[in-house]
Parts: structure tokens; sequence; C-alpha cells
């Protein structure tokens, strides 16, 4: 079985409550059933974090750098100014797919930027749900 590490970033914990007409009514545990559904269909084991901390979400990829055969991360708004998020992608270097919810080249020119897709292989947004489902789906075909 492969394994996949899913990363979810700060704030994802109030999926379902947080700004629901962008993010959605679907719950951080909700959206959890539905890849670990996709994920055994895909013959792939998983492990979940969210952590609203960046030295957490570091620690966490170090901690399981030599279980995880690919990683699976939604670094929310880490993803528009983390550099140490990046750096860590690429420290541990196993192949990582970038996923967000919402379209981020669609909104705030803020968010248009992601300095941490450069680590990764792939990048899934706008689709919600389904921006995961197809990321964890890249995983298993290259990994
Ligand atoms: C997000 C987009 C980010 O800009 C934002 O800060 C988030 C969620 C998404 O999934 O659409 O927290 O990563």
């Amino acid at each position: 079985m492969k394994r996949v590490l899913v990363m979810h970033g700060p704030n994802l914990n109030l999926l379902g409550e947080r700004e629901p007409s962008i993010y959605g009514t679907m719950t951080l545990s909700q959206l959890n059933a539905q890849i670990r559904t996709e994920a055994k269909r895909r013959k792939i084991t998983v492990r979940f974090y969210q952590s609203n901390g960046e030295g957490s979400l570091i620690d966490c990829l170090h901690k399981n750098r030599k279980w995880a055969d690919g990683v699976l991360i939604n670094p929310g708004a880490y993803s528009h100014y983390s550099y140490a998020l990046h750096d860590a992608i690429v420290a541990v270097a196993k192949p990582a797919v970038e996923v967000h919810l919402s379209d981020i080249m669609k909104r705030e020119t803020w968010r248009r930027v992601s300095v941490v897709a450069p680590a990764c292989k792939a990048s899934f947004m706008g689709k919600g749900v389904l921006s995961y489902i197809e990321g964890l789906n890249w995983l298993a075909e290259h990994i």
C-alpha cells in the first residue's frame, strides 16, 4: 500500500463554518472521510494532520518523511508567504501536491502567488473536495 500524508494548514479546522460561500459547508472531518474513501478505492493508506502553526506543519513533514510516499497539502494562507514550508517540502524530498478548495488565481492579488507551488509536483484548486480527490489521484499515479 502506498502511503500519503494529508495536511491541512491554518483555519481549515473551521471548515463548514468558515466563509461557507467560498469554502463550502463541509466540515474537515467530512472532507477527510471523503478523502479516506477515495484512498481506500485507490489502495492508499492516508494519515491526516491539521495545524494552525507553521512550525507544527514543518515538524509533521519531518516526522513523517520516512513513512510517507507522497504528500497532499493544503497550506492555507501559508501558501502565499511561507518559504519555510516550501523548504521543508523540498527537504523531505517526497512528491508533494498542493491543493486548494477555492481558485486562488481568481481571488485577491496577494492570493494569486503560491510560494509553496514550486516545491510541489502539481496543484489542484477551485473544486472544493474534488481538488483533494484529483490531487490524491495524481499521487496514486505518480508515487
Ligand atoms: C485556501 C486558499 C488560501 O488562500 C486561504 O488562505 C485558505 C484556504 C483554499 O483551500 O482555498 O486558508 O488554501
